[in-house]
């Protein structure tokens, strides 16, 4: 063979064995996308082999889509600032995500709520099927004022995908007192006349409206829609109801675990009971999982430890809640889903999404290596 004809050949052969050698890596770096299967912590790309940028996030199922919400950040630790927007991505499947680009952008008005700079956390979607509005609510914290401003904000969109109109911010339930289901303990009633040292931020805030921070969404099967939230300094969690367009607190709240610091709610309902997993409160570090039942939504609701079994599991695994889903309406097909924080790095946090397990009533989250669909309880 001359050298011009070997040359000719072994260019086609790298760039016939070279193209399937990259296609190999591409497939291993992407674990995640288009493998079919879910693995926890691993890098996920979206359609465009980009890291998907969407923490704290929450999931929308709509018309057979699923859209995904949540924080953009971007790297080192100012990352952890809201300097892009909420990111929405789309799936068929749960594995392979469109990037369907940023649904909420921060602003560049400085005399915005939403302005660059600001921390906005937890962004969660919900659809009003009367108005025919998405509906996002989120924490928002005030550039430059740390996280002492604890409030809850609102905005709106025609389309799942946006653009969402930012509307207002606000902390909810200002000069309400909170509503106490029957079976609520008698030490967990407000005493107006002598406050117990774990009422003290909700009377304080009182007038002015109660803090709002890791918060959920739950849209319950009457249609009704409820903010759950960390509030009174992170101490107590608030279910407040939302009136019918979901755009504002209707002022019926019940307060949660009085005084015991629990943070990252989400919430499912199954046989007629709601059940809750969040977190203790130890900033971006991981800690505990907790679980807690209820018959009404406001309460009570009862504690039933860690839900999370086997290695690490007393850490959540390295993560924190942020959402469940029901996957397609479907009995007991559940995904806890949660955030692995990476607050030196905030771009390179991670996801991890475990099944649920329901043995019973038996409620828990297991560590899997990796899992797919069919893993579901049935
Ligand atoms: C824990 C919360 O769950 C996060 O959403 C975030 O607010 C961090 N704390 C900030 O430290």
């Amino acid at each position: 063979m001359n050298s011009y004809r070997f040359f000719i050949l072994s260019r086609l052969f790298f760039a016939c064995f070279g193209f399937i050698g990259m296609q190999q890596l591409h497939a291993q770096t992407t674990a995640h996308a288009g493998a079919g299967k879910f693995t926890p912590i691993a890098q996920w790309y979206d359609d465009k082999g980009v890291a998907i940028n969407a923490h704290g996030g929450g999931i929308l199922f709509k018309d057979n889509v699923y859209y995904w919400f949540g924080e953009h950040k971007v790297a080192g630790s100012a990352g952890n600032t809201s300097l892009v927007g909420v990111h929405c991505y789309s799936s068929t499947n749960l594995y392979n995500w469109k990037d369907e680009g940023i649904a909420l952008p921060m602003s560049d008005d400085e005399q915005s709520d939403i302005v660059k700079g600001c921390v906005l956390e937890r962004p969660k979607v919900i659809y009003n099927a009367k108005t025919k509005k998405y509906v996002m609510w989120f924490h928002l914290e005030l550039k430059g004022k740390g996280y002492s401003a604890a409030r809850t904000g609102l905005a709106v969109s025609d389309k799942p995908t946006g653009p969402y109109q930012y509307i207002r911010s606000y902390r909810p339930n200002a000069g309400k007192m909170p509503f106490y289901p029957k079976g609520t303990p008698d030490s967990d009633r407000v005493n107006t006349t002598i406050v117990k040292e774990q009422d003290k931020f909700f009377m304080r805030d009182f007038a002015g409206g109660q803090m709002a921070r890791d918060m959920t969404l739950f849209v319950d099967d009457d249609g009704k829609a409820y903010h759950i939230f960390s509030s009174e300094e992170n101490y107590t969690l608030h279910v407040a109801e939302l009136n019918a367009d979901y755009t504002a607190h209707t002022g019926k709240f019940s307060r949660v675990y009085i005084g015991q610091q629990t943070e990252a709610p989400a919430v499912f309902k199954r046989n007629g009971f709601y059940y809750m997993i969040g977190s203790g409160c130890t900033g971006w570090a991981p800690n505990a999982a907790r679980l807690f039942r209820a018959k009404s939504i406001f309460g009570p609701w009862e504690y039933l430890g860690n839900p999370c079994i086997g290695p690490n599991s007393d850490l959540t695994y390295g993560g924190q809640s942020t959402h469940i889903l029901n996957v397609n309406g479907k009995k007991d097909a559940l995904i806890f889903m949660a955030d692995k924080w990476e607050p030196k790095n905030a771009i390179d946090g991670r996801y991890i999404w475990l099944p649920i397990t329901i043995t019973g009533d038996i409620v828990n989250v297991v560590w899997k290596d990796s899992w797919d669909l069919g893993d579901l309880s049935k």
